[in-house]
């Protein structure tokens, strides 16, 4: 699905160039679920910026077998549009000139994420999981390929959390969906993702791989939990 190899990026800075990355290589098979884990700094955004499209690399490619505009991304805000509707915010793409059947079935979206009762909201109206709901929404009424999610749930509370790791892990086990998603959460790595990249200083550091079918529960999950904890901190 994406192959990065060998990624590099450098910002120029004022004072001298920021390495981001450096040398990152990583598979993300299709259908497969990833989580990116490592502290605050260390390049997890920046890599989900290149995997999109949206900056380029120094040095490395990105290989993605499906096209550009089938990527998704959902930030850890929710970005709606303050003066459309909820059911407006999820159909956004519709005013992209994109080719209708392309896009997926509103109705289905809000009843999957619970929203239906809310299609006619408006964005201040939401509470922070319901905003998220409907970014999370909007991604998927292009049926991407791929979603890069970077800290999506990381500013809800831990209820809401939870309920949006559920429906996020009820929508990618219907298949067809390859999922990259940054935390800085173990726990939350080790309750959805398949596969755990580690990155320390811009460098891959570790990867893991988390045979336990779904649910989980964080017990069973101890030792590997302890293994990433020291990964992370490199101590
Ligand atoms: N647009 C930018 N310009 C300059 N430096 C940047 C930019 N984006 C990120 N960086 C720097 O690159 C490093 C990695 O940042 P980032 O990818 O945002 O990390 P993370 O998402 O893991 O917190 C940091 O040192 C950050 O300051
Ligand atoms: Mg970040």
């Amino acid at each position: 699905m994406v192959r990065v190899e060998n990624l590099t990026k450098i910002y120029e800075m004022e004072n001298g160039p920021v390495t981001a990355l450096r040398g990152v290589s990583l598979h993300l098979p299709a259908g497969s679920f990833v989580a990116l884990l490592g502290k605050s700094g260390c390049g997890k955004t920046t890599l989900l910026r290149l995997i999109a499209g949206l900056e380029s690399p120094s040095e490395g490619e990105v290989f993605c077998s499906a096209p550009r505009a089938n990527v998704g991304y959902v930030f850890q805000e929710a970005r709606l549009m303050p003066w459309l509707s909820v059911a407006d915010n999820i159909r956004f793409a519709e005013w992209s000139g994109r080719e209708r059947e392309t896009l997926g079935d509103l109705e289905g979206i809000l009843r999957t994420l619970g929203l239906s009762e809310f299609a006619g909201a408006f964005p201040h109206e939401l509470s922070g999981g319901m905003a998220q709901r409907v970014a999370l929404g909007r991604t998927l009424f292009c049926k991407p390929h791929l979603i890069l999610m970077d800290e999506p749930f990381g500013a809800l509370d831990w209820f809401t959390r939870k309920a949006l790791q559920g429906d996020l892990l009820r929508l990618w086990q219907e298949g067809g969906k390859t999922v990259l998603f940054v935390t800085h959460d173990i726990d939350e790595a080790l309750l959805l993702a398949d596969h755990v990249v580690v990155l320390r200083e811009g460098e891959v550091i570790d990867r893991f791989q988390v045979e336990r079918p779904h649910p989980r529960n964080s017990a069973e999950l101890y030792s590997l939990r302890e293994r990433i904890l020291f990964s992370i901190e490199g101590v």
